[in-house]
């Protein structure tokens, strides 16, 4: 079976054909998906009956998981896997409800922000023969290519501080007490450069996000929110865009340096929605 690549979007996203993730791929199956990933920033594969154990394995290949210590959100036999539902059992939520309800990318926080996240569809609302809850993708390696080259020398060098209490604060908490953060709030509040540098391939990416961009250090206030939004407006434009629509089995792996990403809540609190992600540890973000 050989693996074959078809691009899906005008800047980002290709679905992937002709693997089966379920078993080891070979070295040259795995170099192939490695570069198309690079490439094009979201990939996905469609009708992958994997375990858990199967999205661990293949996803481990890309570098190293993270473990999660948040227990709420936390799959019960792998720390590697971070719930994303709006299933409750016994009253309670079994993941995070609201996952994505904000442009953000995974994890900007962290002193080393992830790298790479990847999302497995288990179960997927659908309404009139429609899979709803669709998550959109942008490309901020091409957001920042399509600045005008004066708002690229006005920003070259800009630090800005991204903050999950701001996230927090305008998503009410994702499903999860403020408290159970407290292990992580030393690292809550982090600096990283407006444009960061990709570990792999160079290119040059936005780093600010609706969700948690909260300030651009040294920019007087106004100034610092009248450019975080422009800049986040700027880097979710259509043509930058690609919204995936969500089949049972998918697995969809997306670069959090190079893009960012947003969920669609169109579905009943009703209709169940079961999401596995794993994610790859990252290094400091580079200028
Ligand atoms: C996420 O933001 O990681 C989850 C996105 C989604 O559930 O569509």
């Amino acid at each position: 079976m050989a693996v074959q690549v078809k691009p899906c979007g005008s800047a980002l996203g290709a679905e992937i054909t002709g693997a089966d993730l379920t078993r080891p791929l070979d070295a040259a199956a795995f170099a192939q998906i490695r570069a198309a990933f690079y490439q094009h920033e979201v990939i996905y594969f469609r009708g992958q009956a994997l375990s858990d154990e199967d999205q661990i394995r293949f996803t481990a290949r890309f570098g190293e998981l993270r473990r999660l210590k948040l227990a709420m959100q936390a799959h019960v036999e792998h720390p590697e896997i971070f719930v994303v539902s709006n299933i409750k059992k016994d009253g309670k939520h079994i993941g995070s409800y609201d996952a994505g309800s904000l442009w953000h990318t995974d994890g900007a926080y962290l002193v080393k922000p992830h790298a790479i996240s990847a999302l497995r569809a288990l179960e997927v609302p659908a309404e009139n023969g429609r899979t709803l809850g669709d998550t959109n993708f942008a490309s901020v390696s091409a957001a920042y290519e399509a600045l005008p080259n004066a708002m690229k020398k006005r920003i070259e060098g800009l630090q800005a501080v991204q903050s999950f209490e701001q996230h927090l604060a305008k998503t009410g908490g994702g499903g999860v007490k403020k408290d159970i953060y407290s292990t992580v709030k030393a690292a809550s509040e982090v600096v990283h450069p407006l444009v960061r540098v990709h570990p792999v391939n160079g290119r040059k990416c936005l780093y600010v996000t609706e969700g948690y961009t909260a300030s651009i250090v040294g920019l007087p206030e106004a100034e610092s929110r009248d450019l975080i939004a422009e800049l986040a407006l700027h880097c979710v434009r259509p043509e930058f865009t690609y919204r995936h629509n969500w089949q049972q089995h998918d697995l969809v792996m997306w670069d959090d340096c190079s893009t960012q990403h947003k969920a669609t809540f169109d579905y009943p609190a009703s209709s169940p929605r079961l999401m596995h992600r794993t994610t790859v540890v990252g290094g400091a973000a580079l200028h």
